[in-house]
């Protein structure tokens, strides 16, 4: 099991081609088959900065090992999913069936994931996930062969609920896009907000993936005049959210509270002074001061003059998982089940804290959950950390692995 066709005829072809080659048959070896990885990712549309920042620091690992792991050249074939699950499919098909990747690594929607699912646990395709979140892969629509090395959507907000009743106000106003990750953000906020006390006074879903105008959800909040808002935007939609909310004037009068992707560092320049003050939950800041963190962080933008954001680490640590679960097998993708089991077994320290996956649910078990607010740190907007939860898991409920 665990051979493709077209693998096992590739393997022949190439042990032949290398025997009249070499032309010493007997002893000829063939060089070791690239390791294929295909990213499946946004380079266009409202998550495109992530799709860049999750290809950049999965690039410093494999370029730190000068594009070798467990002797296998790393070839990186990159697909375009646009944020679009019909276009997802097709390419995730695509990078499966012809180009016959090792692993696939992606997506950034959760609309994307839910869309390519199915295909890729019928076709045992190994799947690590580098962003989205939907929690039913965690759950329901778990699969042997997906590991994410994220978080899922339920990780960074179910902790702000409880944090934001006790710490901010027990009266909120909920905002998010209207698609599955803007849903179970807001489900998991709502769930330990309201077990703590809290009220959600109102709670709207926008356009997505476009939408340039949140003037119609502005004006609902400004008359409703809550104590807190809580919001989830990402990438360009996270930038024109908070400039149109301090526009509105809504910044002196009602706390903006969210997900951590709302002020991570790909938007925190576009968002400037707006975005002041801002309390998110989220599992990465850059400002951690662990040995690995610094480590990336200098690498990071050394190579790309940029500051990384949780995005990038997301990538680094999707890497990470590959590197160490093949060097475990010794460079071997064909034995599945034994992948498999090194890859549950990883355990690395990453920005983030130590990284290990959840057995149960092979969601990665996300060190802290920390609690930030965007300040100014030497000239910069930065994701103060002002408080933290460990140990944050999901639960899992209905998800049948082995555990
Ligand atoms: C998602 O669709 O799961 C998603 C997208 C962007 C984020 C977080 C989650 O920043």
């Amino acid at each position: 099991m665990g051979l493709t066709r077209r693998r096992f005829l590739r393997g022949v072809a190439t042990t032949a081609a290398g025997a009249v080659l070499g032309g010493r048959a007997r002893r000829a070896r063939a060089a070791p088959a690239p390791l294929k990885i295909g990213l499946l990712l946004p380079y266009s549309n409202v998550y495109a900065v992530l799709g860049e920042s999750i290809t950049d620091g999965l690039s410093l690992v494999f370029e730190r090992a000068g594009w070798t792991v467990a002797g296998r050249r790393v070839e990186l074939i990159k697909e375009d999913d646009e944020v679009n699950p019909q276009v997802g499919l097709r390419k995730a098909k695509k990078l499966i069936e012809s180009d016959g990747v090792d692993f696939l690594v992606g997506p950034v929607s959760s609309g994307v994931l839910a869309a390519i699912r199915d295909t890729v646990h019928q076709a045992r395709q190994i799947l690590i996930v580098a962003n989205a979140g939907n929690d039913e892969i965690s759950r329901d629509r778990c699969s042997r062969y997906i590991f994410r090395a994220s978080f899922s959507n339920w990780q960074p907000n179910a902790p702000m609920g409880s944090w934001v009743a006790a710490h901010v106000a027990k009266e909120a106003y909920l905002v998010a896009p209207k698609y599955a990750a803007g849903f179970d953000m807001m489900r998991a906020f709502k769930e330990t907000f309201v077990a703590a006390g809290g009220k959600v006074v109102g709670e709207d879903y926008t356009p997505f993936p476009v939408n340039e105008d949140f003037a119609p959800f502005l004006t609902k909040i400004n008359q409703a005049a809550p104590k807190v808002v809580y919001a989830f935007f990402s990438g360009s939609q996270a930038v024109r959210f908070v400039r149109q909310y301090d526009e509105f004037g809504l910044r002196a009068r009602s706390k903006l509270c969210g997900a951590g992707f709302l002020t991570e560092s790909d938007v925190l320049p576009a968002q400037g002074q707006s975005a002041l003050g801002i309390i998110t939950g989220h599992f990465y800041s850059t400002l951690l001061d662990n040995p690995a963190n610094k480590a990336f962080v200098r690498a990071f933008r050394a190579k790309y003059a940029r500051t990384p954001d949780g995005f990038a680490v997301q990538g680094y640590d999707s890497a990470q998982v590959i590197a160490h679960g093949l060097t475990a097998t010794g460079g071997d993708t064909r034995d599945k089940d034994r992948l498999l089991e090194a890859l549950r077994g990883v355990e690395f320290d990453s920005p983030r804290g130590r990284f290990r996956f959840d057995p149960r649910t092979q969601n990665v078990i996300q060190p802290f959950i920390y609690v930030r607010e965007v300040r100014e740190v030497d000239g910069e907007l930065a994701n103060v950390v002002v408080d933290r939860i460990a140990n944050v898991r999901d639960p899992g409920t209905g998800c049948t692995l082995p555990g």
